[in-house]
């Protein structure tokens, strides 16, 4: 049976059960309705539409170019296919930091135009005008620490973020202060797990891990990584279930030779 049947739909509250509970959190990023279909029939809880998509769907080398109309377009294909995952969309760059007034007006656009239920953003008290007048309205607010990839012209490389003391420091105290303002949840992206598990520790919140290690309450991860749709991003973090790049791409060349040879269509494949 289909797990939809089963059980009701996915709320903040019920992540929240689940922190209490200790049951881990299982959160994959999708950006369309037939993979959206899959995960959600597959009992994933949260559906990230990230702006990773910038990088799978789009071939950008970073999540910056995504616009807040293209992150709505993808938002609301996964929005038909869901019937359970509680569905995060991704604040693009450029469309709330600095500006609480525009976070709020990007925010209301990708509630009303793709039906998503909450939104994530990335950065601690820098945007905590922000979050706070995104909190007033009504919208769940999913937080984002560590490797923040919006802001990688500013780190210069993709590694691990906080190992250093007073980054740690930063990284816990803006943990505290995004829980204390109302996120109900928070990415931790790329930083030791020991830092990771203290953060999950002392807050009480959800804490969701990539690359962050095993004790924090749920873990995240590009669907695309994961299948192995994505060929040459191999971080240490990341297990590959799947290496659909090659198997999809026999099945492109046995397609193709098929054609060639006459052998498809057969009698059977035609009216
Ligand atoms: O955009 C994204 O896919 C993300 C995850 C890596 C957490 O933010």
């Amino acid at each position: 049976m289909s797990v939809n049947k089963e059980v009701k739909r996915i709320t903040t509250h019920v992540l929240q059960a689940m922190k209490s509970k200790g049951e881990k959190i299982s959160m994959l990023t999708a950006y369309d309705f037939s993979m959206a279909r899959i995960l959600d029939e597959a009992g994933i809880d949260i559906l990230l539409v990230g702006d990773s998509a910038s990088n799978v769907m789009a071939g950008h080398e970073t999540t910056l170019p995504i616009t807040l109309d293209q992150m709505i377009y993808h938002a609301s294909s996964v929005v038909r296919a869901v019937k359970r995952s509680l569905i995060v969309v991704d604040l693009p760059f450029g469309s709330y930091q600095g500006n609480s007034t525009k976070a709020l007006a990007s925010t209301i656009k990708i509630m009303k135009e793709s039906g998503a239920h909450a939104i994530k953003c990335e950065g601690g008290v820098e945007i905590e005008e922000s979050i706070r007048r995104i909190l007033s309205a009504g919208v769940p607010v999913m937080g984002h620490l560590g490797l923040t990839p919006q802001s990688i012209y500013k780190f210069g490389t993709y590694t691990v973020r906080a190992k250093e003391e007073e980054e740690a420091k930063k990284l816990l105290s803006d943990a505290k202060a995004l829980e204390k303002l109302g996120c109900f949840a928070i990415v931790l992206e790329k930083i030791p797990a020991k830092l990771a598990k203290e953060v999950a520790a002392q807050l009480t919140i959800p804490v969701i891990g990539i690359g962050a290690g095993m004790h924090v309450d749920g873990q995240v991860l590009v669907t695309h990584d994961l299948m192995g749709i994505t060929k040459d991003f191999q971080p240490r973090f990341l297990r590959r279930y799947l290496e659909l790049f090659e198997s999809m791409k026999e099945a492109a060349q046995q397609y193709k030779a098929d054609v060639r040879s006459g052998d498809f269509p057969n009698e059977k494949e035609q009216y």
